[in-house]
């Protein structure tokens, strides 16, 4: 129903562009629609009839006035209402007697003895402001120098286990109600599983690793463009609430507060306790040293908070930290151990990289046999030789690294290190660039470590994957002459394969059909997949965007790939120089000579457009179609007006089972999806 008179409309106006805004996040960012298209086109036209029935509505920041989500977040300030306050360090149980002191002295009492106190686990991230208004986030900004941090909202968002919508509590009469404002303190951090992923991709990639969890969930948190946060998979915990609202008041204690949190729907660490008096803080402090390296997230301490609120008032704070909590600090975990001798591997790039061999040892919860020795000049600084005894320390507790040599145990014949002047494995001469830290391999296509390495990177799941094809086979492949470069993996036949030891007939059929289905792979994934250097996956996306084919890309002139935000000199450069090398452009024939797609379908499709019988329904392809590829079935579908999707949920319309489909057919059986066969999809198409 349409509004007929200003102030209905305004209402609505204003109810319809937070929904549209959701929906556009869920759709652009998340790549997880909550509702059909056809139900969105609903909600936006209506939004256009009453911003043209009534103009003076209509706003620069109207969705209507904007193109999809932009993908750039400003980072505006945000004033924070209650300023994020650091706390005071506790370096061991001797700080906490002080604590107990202070507290005794400042309460004007002297037993102190049962006090109230709330242990929590001191995670390892950044701290977070959040704003729920009528139990909807509204702002979430990081902490910045505690009284203006930057909005990162559209960030925050990308967070699975953030609630996007409260729940209510209920009052003391019954009744429940959502806050009508409440501000969220919590720990934005990145689990160790989470943080492995990233860091191997970044590997992959050729670029430049997270050094720990924290520094890895702080650059995710602050992507300028949120569907780059989406794919960094960050989690929350949150450790307070402050309740702006008529009828729910603020509770009494903190361990009240850690339930209402829970109650509203957001994820508290489980692991928090009540307990009473110093000895029991010390004795969480204590089981905890241990436990926590059990967990899947870091921790680096306790903090103890006086459960009693009426405490914290009271006690107020400094201008740097609250009176009424302290935070129990683990000494960082060390552990001497000897270098047995010392690696040298020869990445895709050809970067050489020392690795220390260490005597196992353990430390932090797992045993370490291996530590960075990052490049040249970390060694010669640490002077560090076979035979030492070395302190080994667990940066952030995940990547192990050496910190120091202990010289009185340094065995009487040691000699320095003698740092390869040749690759260690095809014994060219290595060179160091000018302003570079490793020293590097030049023999970029003859090096089989380095042929190695790149094909396996071109394989890749985020390049052109080519599933079935690991390191083994590649190692197989390149070994028996069969692959001598990547455009070589579309140029296999079921005969060469098989002559490969241990390969069967299935997995062979399996790998050439997806070396087939490869050669459709988006611009994006192909970029990628090349090992243009400086350009890993973010990049090659970017790129993608703005240059839909290998020749677009190619011919493009330095000054108009630095217009893409991010990218500088260096990588325009290496771009140019990447295309102009005669290796590549004879890889770029051969890989147009065996059918590899060299632009974008997305740009053709517009144009291609067939109708719009498909329009709001949405598809999602399981298993192998026999008569047409993926990428073409989704095209199919796209020129139609449909949507093609990856994974089913309950508004997916139908789903499409080629042979061998997968565990979505039982979901969409179970979702009451419709199910459609080969036949019957290709079918749908004419009829469409
Ligand atoms: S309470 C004024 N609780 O540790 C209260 N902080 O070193 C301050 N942190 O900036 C925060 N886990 O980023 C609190 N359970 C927890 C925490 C926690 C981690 C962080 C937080 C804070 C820093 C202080």
């Amino acid at each position: 129903m349409l509004a007929t008179d200003f102030e209905q409309a305004q209402k609505r106006v204003l109810e319809l562009i937070p929904k549209i805004e959701h929906h556009r996040f869920c759709y652009y960012v998340l790549d997880k629609p909550e509702i059909e298209d056809i139900e969105f086109d609903k909600l936006f036209n209506e939004l256009i009839e009453l911003e043209t029935k009534f103009p003076e509505l209509r706003t620069p920041g109207s969705p209507t006035q904007k193109v999809g989500t932009a993908p750039s977040t400003e980072f505006k300030q945000v004033h924070h209402r209650h300023p994020l306050l650091s706390l005071a360090n506790a370096m061991g149980a001797e700080d906490l007697d002080k604590w107990q002191e202070r507290l005794a002295k400042a309460l004007d009492s002297s037993d102190v003895s049962k006090l109230g106190f709330v242990c929590e686990l001191k995670i390892d991230g950044l701290s977070i402001a959040l704003t729920y208004k009528d139990g909807e986030l509204v702002e979430g900004a990081t902490r910045g120098n505690g009284e203006v941090g930057e909005d990162v909202t559209l960030n925050l968002k990308t967070i699975k286990s953030l609630p996007k919508k409260l729940n209510p509590i209920t009052l003391p009469d019954g009744r429940k109600k959502i806050p009508a404002e409440v501000d969220i303190r919590g720990e934005v951090y990145m689990s160790i599983q989470s943080f492995s992923e990233v860091n191997k991709q970044l590997e992959e990639d050729g670029e430049a690793l997270f050094a720990n969890p924290r520094n890895c969930a702080s650059g995710s948190l602050r992507q300028k463009d949120p569907r780059k946060t989406a794919k960094r998979k960050l989690s929350i915990w949150t450790y307070n609430a402050y309740i702006h609202d008529l009828e729910i008041s603020q509770p009494q204690s903190h361990h009240a507060t850690m339930n209402l949190l829970k109650e509203l729907g957001f994820p508290v660490e489980p692991s928090f306790k009540l307990v009473h008096g110093i000895s029991e803080v010390k004795e969480f402090c204590r089981i905890w040293d241990e436990k926590r390296h059990s967990l899947d997230y870091q921790t680096d301490g306790i903090v103890i908070k006086l459960d009693d609120l009426k405490l914290w008032d009271w006690l107020g704070a400094t201008s740097h930290s609250p009176r009424w909590a302290i935070a129990f600090k683990y000494p960082p975990e060390e552990i001497e151990t000897v270098l047995e001798y010392i690696e040298f591997d020869v990445g895709r790039t050809g970067a050489v990289t020392p690795c220390a061999m260490l005597r196992p040892v353990k430390l932090a919860g797992t045993t370490v046999k291996r530590a960075s020795l990052h490049n040249y000049d970390q060694i010669q600084r640490l002077d560090v030789r076979p035979g030492d005894t070395v302190v080994v320390r667990k940066a952030g507790e995940i990547i192990p690294e050496v910190l120091r040599v202990v010289l009185e145990k340094r065995p009487a014949q040691s000699e320095p290190v003698v740092y390869p002047t040749t690759c260690p494995i095809c014994d060219t001469e290595l060179v160091r660039g000018a302003d570079e830290a490793a020293f590097k391999c030049p023999n970029i296509h003859g090096c089989k470590a380095q042929i190695t390495r790149r094909l396996e990177h071109f394989v890749g799941k985020e390049a052109m994957n080519i599933d079935g094809v690991g390191e083994v086979l590649v190692k197989q492949l390149v070994e028996s002459g069969l692959v001598q470069d990547a455009a070589d993996f579309f140029n296999l036949d079921l005969d060469s394969l098989l002559t490969l030891e241990r390969m069967g007939k299935k997995s062979a059929e399996k790998i050439l059909q997806q070396a087939e289905a490869a050669k459709q792979r988006p611009m994006a994934n192909l970029f990628a997949a090349l090992g243009i250097p400086h350009v890993g996956v973010n990049m090659a996306y970017d790129l993608a965007q703005y240059f839909p084919s290998i020749e677009k890309l190619a011919s493009a002139t330095g000054e108009e790939i630095e217009k893409i935000e991010g990218v500088g000199p260096n990588i325009s450069r290496s771009v140019s120089e990447f295309f102009k090398n005669p290796q590549t452009i004879k890889l770029i024939e051969k890989l147009q000579k065996y059918g590899v797609s060299l632009e974008d379908r997305a740009d053709a499709k517009a144009s291609l457009k067939v109708s719009d019988a498909l329009l709001g329904k949405s598809f999602v392809i399981t298993g192998t179609l026999k008569g047409l590829d993926r990428l073409k079935a989704e095209t199919e579908i796209k020129q139609r007006g449909g949507k093609a999707s990856s994974s089913v949920s309950k508004n997916t319309s139908y789903l499409v089972v080629g042979e061998n489909p997968g565990s979505k057919l039982a979901k969409a059986e179970s979702l009451n999806v419709k199910v459609l066969s080969e036949d019957e999809f290709m079918e749908l198409l004419k009829a469409t």
